[in-house]
């Protein structure tokens, strides 16, 4: 798909990245999992309190793929003491890149994806890494295509329902 543009996200935006946090991992999860527990997560973890204090932190970045200045998809990385796990100043995570589903396949992912490993190269990190639910099989394919490897795998929570996350790192060569 041609014409789309990355942009980066500021507290000014964040009714449209609530907007479109939701409504993706709405699409991407909702059939694999309660009702219960769904609602738990869009309401936690994407609430304007939480994304205000991320929008905020030095250590985390959000970006928007925009189509006819429609938002379709978006990204977010995590850098220092942000990382959800590792911590490592040398890593970047990709905590979140998602693509609403009409827009799919469509090579919005990976535009989202290069903007990652652009801003990764920016900062010198050694590797780029992420998680991902085990059961997850396209992102999982998505990841592998791009050259990650799995190197571990954690236990993470969606409401009261424990899951596996597949844990995958990317060597950056300079
Ligand atoms: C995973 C996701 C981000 C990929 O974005 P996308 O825009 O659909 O993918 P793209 O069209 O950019 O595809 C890029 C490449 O990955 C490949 N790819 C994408 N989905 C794939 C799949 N399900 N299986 C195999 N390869 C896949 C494409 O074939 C393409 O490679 P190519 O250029 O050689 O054909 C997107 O499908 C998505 O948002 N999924 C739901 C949310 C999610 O699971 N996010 C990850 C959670 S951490």
């Amino acid at each position: 798909m041609t014409n789309i543009d990355i942009q980066k996200v500021t507290l000014k935006n964040i009714d449209q990245l609530q907007k479109i946090g939701r409504q993706t991992f709405f699409e991407t999860f909702s059939s694999g999992n309660t009702e219960d527990n769904m609602k738990k997560y869009l309401e936690e973890e994407l609430s304007i309190t939480k994304l205000t204090t991320e929008l905020n932190d030095n250590n985390a970045e959000f970006y928007f793929a925009n189509h006819d200045e429609k938002v379709i998809g978006y990204l977010k990385l995590n850098f220092g003491q942000s990382q959800t796990e590792l911590q490592d100043d040398k890593a970047l995570e990709i905590e979140r890149i998602y693509v609403l589903k009409d827009y799919q396949g469509k090579s919005v992912g990976q535009i989202l994806y290069e903007k990652a490993i652009q801003i990764a190269r920016k900062k010198c990190a050694e590797y780029i890494w992420l998680g991902v639910w085990e059961e997850n099989e396209s992102a999982i394919s998505f990841y592998k295509k791009n050259g990650f490897v799995e190197f571990d795998k954690h236990i993470f929570k969606l409401g009261n329902d424990e899951q596996s996350d597949i844990m995958m790192k990317l060597k950056l060569n300079y």
